[in-house]
């Protein structure tokens, strides 16, 4: 009786999804998946999004669509993941720092002056064996499947003030964070004020005085328009966090055998066409801000902030035996693509 319950409310669900469709993917699809961004269109996350939909529906022959909500139109991240774990949604992509709540084991990606660059973190994400415990740990619990992680660009101080040039510029600076223990410890250690809230209040929060600053990379300074309200973008370098695709594991599951293949087959060129496209979003971005008279400032001493997390990083990576492995991993990754 369950089942048939559980299948006639999916189908339901699928009909509401696909008669609301708007152009981004999902028209006369049997079940439209509901992917929520928190990002604008012009994102190369969104637009891999709509590309994977499109696919999607035709290896599926149309039994399967991608509807993506952008601009946290379905909620913030830590709501948007509630609904996915709860089954109303059914996919979304999500900063790593947010998933510490489901499994705190995230946090080893998500700790500052963790991987030396680009390549090594590649490395990383490309080692599914690595990664499967990990990605996989929260199915039974929450309901929620890691199918990727992608490349998030570098993250930086921003603030109204000043250059931040030593951690003593951070001082008394009331700074947002993602929602996290681990980024609100790091930012304290870095000498400011943490201020944890979703992405889709910083700006007021800039504008009026609420906030100081943020860190982030150079595309949502400038995409959500922080560089109009908060000018000083400081090079501190001290993080680069993945972002998680993620799946509802029922949606998954729910899936034939063949559907799901297709599907899982698709991920990989999501993944490449949102790397690749980021990089080159990163430069357009920082280009544009500083047409925009926002100031980028290089000369950072990264050392001095760096000693100042590295106590964070110790505790929190030397926690249990599945950290430190995953912490080893990206050493020898780190060891074979240096900076
Ligand atoms: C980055 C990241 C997002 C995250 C955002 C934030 O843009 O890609 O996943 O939500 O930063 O700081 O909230």
């Amino acid at each position: 009786v369950l089942t048939g319950i559980a299948g006639l409310m999916s189908l339901a669900l699928a009909a509401c999804g696909g008669s609301s469709n708007g152009g981004s993917g999902g028209g006369g699809s049997q079940t439209v998946f509901k992917l929520a961004f928190n990002q604008t269109e012009e994102h190369p996350q969104y637009k891999a999004a709509v590309d994977f939909g499109k696919k999607l529906e035709e290896a599926t022959d149309g039994r399967y669509s991608v509807r993506v909500y952008p601009n946290e139109q379905l909620g913030t991240q830590s709501d948007v993941v509630q609904n996915l774990s709860n089954g109303t949604v059914e996919m979304m992509y999500i900063g790593g720092p947010v998933m510490e709540g489901f499994n705190s084991d995230f946090i080893v990606y998500n700790l500052p002056y963790m991987f030396a660059g680009y390549d090594a973190q590649q490395q990383i994400f490309n080692d599914e064996e690595l990664n499967k415990d990990l990605f996989t740990s929260i199915e039974g619990s929450k309901n929620i499947t890691v199918l990727t992680a992608l490349y998030a660009g570098v993250r930086n101080v921003y603030n109204s003030k000043h250059a931040v040039v030593t951690p003593s510029d951070l001082q008394g600076l009331k700074i947002r964070v993602q929602q996290s223990d681990s980024q609100v410890s790091m930012i304290e250690s870095m000498g400011a004020i943490a201020s944890p809230m979703g992405q889709g209040d910083v700006y007021s929060a800039l504008q009026t005085g609420v906030l100081d600053g943020a860190e982030n990379n150079e595309t949502v300074y400038h995409q959500l328009k922080h560089d109009e309200v908060a000018k000083f973008y400081s090079f501190t370098k001290h993080l680069m966090i993945p972002d998680y695709l993620l799946i509802s594991t029922k949606a998954l599951e729910g899936m034939d055998d063949a559907d799901r293949e297709a599907f899982v087959g698709l991920v990989p060129e999501l993944r490449e066409e949102a790397n690749t496209g980021f990089l080159e979003f990163a430069k357009e971005s920082r280009a544009a801000s500083e047409s925009g008279g926002a100031q980028f400032n290089e000369d950072v001493d990264v050392d001095a902030f760096k000693a100042l997390v590295q106590p964070m990083v110790e505790s929190a990576v030397s926690a249990n035996d599945v950290r430190k492995a995953l912490y080893d991993a990206v050493q020898a990754a780190n060891a074979a693509h240096p900076a």
